[in-house]
C-alpha cells in the first residue's frame, strides 16, 4: 500500500517533469526578444557573409537576441518593442568568438543594419594575395545615424583606400584602422567627423600630408597615424586639436619642422614624432607642455642644442628621447631640474662638454643614455647611483670621457677611469 503510494507520487512528479519541459520548449520555439523579420534574415547573412556559408544562423540560433545569442553580437530594444542589433564583434577575441572565413567579404547587408553601433573585425581578411578584400565605396551613410565604433585591426588583406563616404559617419567616437593593408591618402573627409575622440590610423601604406582640416576634430583625445609614409610637414591646424591626450606620428617620412601650434595643446601627454624627416631645431622656447608626460623626438635630423629651452617647466615629463636627433652644445644643468624624469635618452648625438654630477640627484631616473657624443670631463656620480641605474646607464662611444673611480665594483660599461 505504502510502495503503491509513493510510486504514484513518482508518477506525478514525472508528469510535472514533463509538464515542465514541455513548458520550456514550448517557450524555446517563440523568441524571448523578438526581432523584426527582416532584422533577423539581414543579421544571419551578415554573420553568413564574414564567416562562411555553412554557418546556419536560422538552425543555431532562433533567438539571436534571446535565448541564443550569437558570439559577438549584441542588441537592444527600441520603441517599436522589436530587438535590433547594435554591435558586432568577430575576431578571435575570446575562446568561442566567431571568427572570418579565408574568403570573407563585406555583406552589403550589413548596411541594413539601421541600429548598428559598433563594428569591428579583427584578423578577419588575412591574405592580401588570396582574398583582398576593399572597403564598400558607398552606402555608408546609412549608418550615419547609429555607427558609433568602428574597428578593423590586423587585417592584412583589406587593401584600397579609405572610402571618401567614411565623412558621413558623424555619429563616430571611435575610428580604429590599425595594421592592415590600406593605402592611399588619408581621406580629408575623416576631418567632417567632429565627434571622434579617438582616430588610429597606424601600421598600414598610407602616403600623402596630414589633411589640413584634421585640425577641426576638436574633440579628438587620440590621433595615432603611426608606421605608415607619411610624407610633407605637419598643418598648423594640429594645433586646433585642443583635447589631444596622445599624438603619435612615428616612424613615417615627415619632413619640415614641427608647427610651433602643437605648443597650444596643453593637455598632451604624449608625443611622439620619432623616426621622421623633421629639422628645424627643437621647438623655440614658446611651449608650454605643462602636461606632457612623454616626449619621443629621436632619429630625426632635427639639428640644433639643448640650451634654449626652459627644461625646469617640464615638470611632468617621465620620457624624454632625444636620441640620434643631430643635437650639439652642452647638457644644460636645467634638464637635471626635471622632478618626475624616469628616462633621459640623449644618445648617438654630437653633444659636448661635462655632465652635471646633479643627475645623480633627480629622483626619479633610472635610465640614462649619453653613449655615442663627443662628451669630455669627468663622470663624478656616486655609487649608489651606478648601482641603482645598472645597464640603464650608457656612456660608452665618447671618447674623451672618463670616471672618477670609487671603492666597489661598479664601473661604466666602455667608459675608461680617469688617469
Ligand atoms: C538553414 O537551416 C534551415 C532549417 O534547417 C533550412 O531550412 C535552411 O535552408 C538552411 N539555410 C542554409 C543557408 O543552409
Ligand atoms: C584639459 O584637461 C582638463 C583636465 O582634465 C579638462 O578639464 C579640460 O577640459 C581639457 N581641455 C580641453 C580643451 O579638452
Ligand atoms: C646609436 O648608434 C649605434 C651605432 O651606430 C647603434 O648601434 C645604436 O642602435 C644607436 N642607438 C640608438 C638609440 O639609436
Ligand atoms: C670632440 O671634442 C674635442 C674637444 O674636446 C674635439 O677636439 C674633437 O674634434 C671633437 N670630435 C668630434 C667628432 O666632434
Ligand atoms: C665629485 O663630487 C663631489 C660632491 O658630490 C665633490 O665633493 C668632489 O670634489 C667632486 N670631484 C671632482 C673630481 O669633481
Amino acid at each position: 500500500m505504502a510502495l503503491m503510494f509513493l510510486s504514484r507520487k513518482y508518477k506525478f512528479a514525472l508528469c510535472f517533469l514533463f509538464l515542465v519541459m514541455f513548458c520550456l520548449c514550448k517557450g524555446q520555439d517563440s523568441p524571448l526578444s523578438p526581432m523584426d523579420k527582416k532584422e533577423q534574415e539581414v543579421i544571419y547573412s551578415v554573420i553568413q557573409g564574414f564567416v562562411g556559408k555553412w554557418w546556419n544562423g536560422s538552425d543555431l540560433y532562433p533567438d539571436p537576441c534571446g535565448w541564443t545569442p550569437i558570439q559577438g553580437v549584441s542588441c537592444e530594444q527600441y520603441d517599436d518593442g522589436f530587438w535590433y542589433v547594435t554591435a558586432i564583434n568577430l575576431g578571435p577575441v575570446f575562446d568561442n568568438s566567431l571568427t572570418c572565413s579565408h574568403d570573407a567579404k563585406f555583406p552589403e547587408q550589413l548596411f541594413k543594419l539601421k541600429h548598428l553601433k559598433v563594428l569591428s573585425l579583427s584578423r578577419c581578411f588575412l591574405s592580401s594575395n588570396q582574398n583582398p578584400v576593399k572597403l564598400p565605396i558607398s552606402n555608408w551613410d546609412k549608418l550615419s545615424d547609429s555607427l558609433e565604433c568602428l574597428t578593423l585591426r590586423s587585417n592584412p588583406g583589406l587593401v584600397g583606400t579609405i572610402p571618401t563616404k567614411f565623412g558621413s559617419l558623424r555619429k563616430l567616437q571611435s575610428l580604429v584602422l590599425l595594421q592592415n593593408g590600406l593605402t592611399g591618402k588619408m581621406t580629408p573627409s575623416i576631418g567632417n567627423l567632429v565627434r571622434l575622440r579617438q582616430l588610429v590610423l597606424s601600421g598600414n601604406y598610407f602616403v600623402g600630408e596630414v589633411p589640413v582640416n584634421y585640425g577641426r576634430l576638436s574633440e579628438l583625445l587620440i590621433f595615432d597615424a603611426s608606421r605608415n609614409s607619411l610624407s610633407g610637414s605637419l598643418p598648423s591646424t594640429i594645433g586646433f586639436l585642443d583635447s589631444l591626450l596622445k599624438l603619435d606620428l612615428s616612424n613615417n617620412m615627415l619632413e619640415g619642422e614641427l608647427p610651433r601650434e602643437i605648443g597650444r595643446l596643453k593637455n598632451l601627454t604624449l608625443l611622439d614624432v620619432s623616426h621622421n624627416k623633421l629639422r628645424g631645431g627643437l621647438f623655440g622656447g614658446h611651449n608650454d607642455f605643462v602636461n606632457l608626460k612623454d616626449l619621443v623626438l629621436s632619429n630625426n635630423p632635427i639639428g640644433g642644442d639643448l640650451l634654449g629651452i626652459k627644461w625646469e617647466n617640464f615638470q611632468n615629463i617621465e620620457t624624454l628621447d632625444l636620441s640620434n636627433i643631430g643635437l650639439i652644445g652642452s647638457v644644460p644643468e636645467s634638464i637635471t631640474k626635471m622632478n618626475r624624469l624616469r628616462y633621459l635618452d640623449l644618445s648617438n648625438n654630437s653633444l659636448s662638454g661635462s655632465l652635471s654630477s646633479n643627475l645623480d640627484n633627480m629622483p626619479c631616473l633610472r635610465a640614462l643614455h649619453v653613449n655615442g657624443n663627443n662628451l669630455t670631463g669627468k663622470l663624478n656620480f656616486s655609487e649608489g647611483f651606478y648601482i641603482k641605474m645598472g645597464r640603464h646607464f650608457a656612456a660608452w662611444n665618447n671618447p674623451n670621457l672618463c670616471y672618477i673611480t670609487k671603492p666597489r665594483n661598479q664601473i661604466p660599461y666602455g667608459v675608461k677611469p680617469c688617469l
